[in-house]
């Protein structure tokens, strides 16, 4: 569905990835881990084509399709979603007009139906009616944030959809509530990528679906199965890194 070959990232003058390739298929559930700083966060805005990101090399494909010089607006159409890690305010744009207007135009659904599925979608996550009338993240809290980016991915269904860090500053029963969500997605069809630094997120999935893909300075290193998250977790970077001899 979406390949990533040998991609080289640049930010601010500065190398960040350095040669990333990755095969995103929706029959695996992918998940990206890795230390602070190795690229995780600046591979998922380069894929939804965050303008500050320079690809200097490689290319981006959907399906076949070379989309490396894509706008992002242009990848949103052709199903591409990312759900931030740090989602910004938006002052002065309501979250039930955004997504009303999302929904009329991206799936050509009409404006009343929109505006039931969105109220029905919030209210799965937890929202309160009269929340879907706030301003875009304004004045929520982390946690809502990040049921706020998962309420847009429910609704859009897309055929890729990046989650960075969604679990992060997630209390217990959100976090519960979030997995089974991207569970969900996932079995519908939607291609996951997700980036966390935590096995907690994973407890309800198949180990089997799980492909595990580990960063490190820029790059993918290393490429295992869904056990290889406890061992992540048990062990730490630093040690798995030194056992492959990834760090010569
Ligand atoms: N806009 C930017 N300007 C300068 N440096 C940047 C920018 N974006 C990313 N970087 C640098 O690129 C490197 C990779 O950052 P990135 O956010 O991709 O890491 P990450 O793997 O997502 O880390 P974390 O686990 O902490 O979220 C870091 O050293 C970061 O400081
Ligand atoms: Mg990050």
């Amino acid at each position: 569905m979406l390949k990533v070959d040998n991609l080289h990232v640049t930010v601010e003058n500065r190398e960040i990835l350095k040669g990333v390739n990755l095969d995103i298929s929706p029959k695996k559930f992918h998940v990206v881990m890795g230390p602070n700083g190795s690229g995780k966060s600046t591979l998922a805005l380069t894929i939804a084509g965050h303008p500050k990101y320079q690809v200097t090399k490689g290319e981006i494909l959907l399906e076949g399709e070379n989309i490396t010089a894509l706008s992002p607006d242009e990848r949103t159409r052709r199903g591409i979603l990312l759900a931030f890690q740090n989602p910004h305010e938006v002052e002065g744009v309501r979250i039930i007009d955004f997504l009303r207007q999302v929904l009329t135009e991206l799936k050509g659904m009409d404006p009343a139906e929109a505006y039931d599925l969105i109220r029905e979608k919030a209210m799965e996550l937890w929202f309160k009616e009269e929340d879907v009338h706030r301003y875009i993240n304004v004045g929520f809290s982390g946690g809502e944030r990040k049921r706020l980016e998962l309420l847009q991915a429910l609704l859009i269904k897309p055929r890729v959809l990046i989650l960075d860090e969604p679990d992060s500053g997630v209390d217990v029963d959100s976090l519960s509530i979030i997995s089974r969500k991207i569970d969900e997605l996932h079995s519908n069809g939607t291609a996951i990528l997700l980036i966390t630094h935590y096995g907690r997120i994973l407890q309800h999935l198949d180990p089997n679906s799980l492909e595990v893909h580990v960063m490190k300075e820029g790059r993918i290193v290393l490429e295992r199965g869904g056990d290889f998250v406890r061992e992540i977790e048990e062990k730490g970077f630093q040690a798995i890194f030194e056992e492959c001899g990834c760090n010569e």
